[in-house]
């Protein structure tokens, strides 16, 4: 028996060991962590069961037979975080690069189903060469069966993928398809092709970074949602989203169980300006509703017209989805819509209620936007918003202008309560466009025409530019002050707690991509 116990140690101080210990010391100089110390940072101390650890490869090709590593490059399995069931797998750099191969693919798909069957959230660390080309097709089928689950699973149970080291190729769909994508900066990028190719095919001298690096996709493309400086901040960063989110489709995110007070937040009175056209900061609004330090922004420097991110209110997890008049006036475009809608989409996914902040002067114009679809675009967040059936509650705080006002889960496309802060000014466009509009000819006409345009721009003002007329036909369901809005806000959850929307049945709605 001890010889057999002994031969059992050994594997498995083998598998503890990857790539071996030059390798690791490598991916150490490029301040990395290995895929155990990863996977034993992010889990509850003690909590990791390993699945799979003495996996090897099949291939007999290019003297692979010779090369094999126990885990085949990949850690998978379970334990928990703040006590609460994860799926885990990381891909070990010191093994082959990371390279997805068969049995590597079949490892992560194993935890996967498990995840789905379960019903618990499935955190992917993703280091990795793509596919392992010794292998040929036998890696880009493994690569699809991931999609494949990466699919079927999504809406069920939460999927999060952090990129912590290479991701080129077919890898980088995974993590697509996946709710959450973060990226450690400075060392993972992830790109279809890399730049040696990029050079062949279209002559364009470009490097990794620029290409597919954490600045690049948090910035410009938006493919990354999250970016952390490091790998101990990404995993925490993970930790922390992790805990405004249910274990899946069926549960409610965990109630904090906070006792109402009066919640009164004078902080609010003061945020919005006399006059109309000068900007705030729309996240001074979010703080001085949410519970303290609860805001945990997503896509921040992406889209930055829009925010959008996870809070609580009154102890319960909410996503806010608010417009930001410190960029484009708050407008939306078609970055911002894309970013709002997939937000929208997921928080409805797993019964996370929404909060929307407006302050929207309508939709961008010009032929930058038209070529780029904003039709279709802007269509996605009306689509979102409208298929929605968690609890959902708009404040406008000060415009709420044209097709925008509609957008920005307007009562009429099943907004539950829509409160106005008596700055609100709830209109088809500004005063004074719509004056130089619909009183055209009496400017016209008028001897002073500066003077002319200025009474009717108030005539328009007096009738719009504010929140009563809303009011008055019940789009607007109470106008309130904006201390009162924290208290207001609770309120309104709690009482919609318990909501039920019911649809007609169908396959699957047809969102304009
Ligand atoms: C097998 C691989 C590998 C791969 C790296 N390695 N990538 N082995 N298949 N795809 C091995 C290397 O041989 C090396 O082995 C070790 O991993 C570390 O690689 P290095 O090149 O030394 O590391 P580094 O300089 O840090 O560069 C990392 C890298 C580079 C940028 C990822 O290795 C690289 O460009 N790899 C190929 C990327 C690629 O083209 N992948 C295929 C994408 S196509 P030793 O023994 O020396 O440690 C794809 C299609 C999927 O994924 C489509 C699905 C739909």
């Amino acid at each position: 028996m001890d010889s057999k116990i002994k031969t059992l140690n050994d594997k498995l101080a083998l598998a503890h060991l990857g790539g071996g210990q030059a390798r690791i010391d490598k991916q150490h100089e490029k301040k990395k962590l290995t895929a155990r110390e990863r996977v034993n940072y992010f889990l509850d101390e003690g909590s990791f069961e390993e699945i799979g650890a003495l996996v090897t490869h099949r291939t007999k090709d290019f003297g692979m037979e010779k090369q094999q590593f126990y885990g085949d490059g990949v850690v998978t399995g379970y334990g928990t975080v703040n006590g609460r069931l994860i799926y885990v797998f990381a891909q070990d750099f010191t093994v082959f690069g990371g390279s997805l191969s068969e049995t590597h693919a079949e490892k992560i798909c194993k935890i996967m189903d498990l995840a789905v069957q379960v019903g618990a959230p499935l955190i992917g660390l993703n280091d990795s060469g793509g596919a392992r080309i010794q292998e040929g097709v036998r890696s880009l089928g493994g690569y699809a069966d991931i999609f494949y689950r990466n699919v079927q699973s999504s809406g069920v149970i939460p999927q999060i993928s952090a990129i912590m080291g290479p991701c080129a190729g077919g890898a980088v769909y995974s993590p697509a398809m996946t709710d959450f994508t973060i990226m450690v900066e400075d060392s993972s990028y992830m790109f279809v092709t890399g730049p040696n190719v990029v050079k062949t095919v279209t002559n364009e001298e470009v490097t990794s970074e620029a290409l597919g690096g954490a600045s690049t996709h948090s910035t410009k493309s938006g493919v990354a949602h999250i970016t952390a400086s490091n790998d101990i901040e990404c995993l925490e960063s993970i930790k922390r989203l992790l805990s405004y989110l249910p274990q899946n489709n069926t549960e409610k995110p965990v109630d904090l169980n906070y006792n109402i007070t009066d919640e009164v937040r004078d902080v609010l009175s003061d945020i919005v300006p006399d006059n109309a056209n000068k900007p705030y900061d729309m996240h001074s609004v979010i703080e001085g509703i949410i519970d303290e330090d609860s805001f945990y922004e997503v896509h921040k420097d992406y889209a930055e017209n829009i925010i959008v991110g996870f809070a609580r209110l009154g102890g319960k997890s909410i996503g806010i989805i608010a417009n930001q008049p410190l960029f484009l006036a708050g407008v939306l475009d078609v970055n911002s819509s894309k970013k709002a809608a997939r937000f929208v989409r997921f928080c409805d996914c797993f019964n996370i209620p929404l909060l929307v902040l407006e302050d929207v002067p309508g939709f961008l114009p010009g032929t930058d936007q038209e070529w780029n679809g904003i039709i279709v675009h802007g269509a996605k967040l009306l689509y979102a918003f409208s298929e929605a059936t968690v609890p959902r509650v708009t404040v406008i705080t000060r415009k709420a202008y044209g097709g925008a006002y509609d957008v920005m889960n307007s009562k009429h496309i099943g907004a539950d309560m829509n409160f106005a802060w008596p700055s609100a000014e709830i209109a088809v466009m500004g005063a004074k466009g719509a004056a130089e509009i619909i009183f055209k000819r009496d400017i016209q006409a008028a001897e002073d025409k500066e003077a002319k345009w200025k009474e009717k721009e108030a005539e328009y003002a007096e009738l719009f530019a504010n929140p009563y007329s809303a009011a008055e036909r019940g789009f607007v369901d109470e106008v309130i002050l904006p201390k009162d809005t924290r208290r207001k806000l609770i309120k309104a959850f709690s009482m919609l707690e318990n909501k039920e929307v019911n649809k007609p049945k169908r396959k699957h709605g047809n969102i304009p991509l």
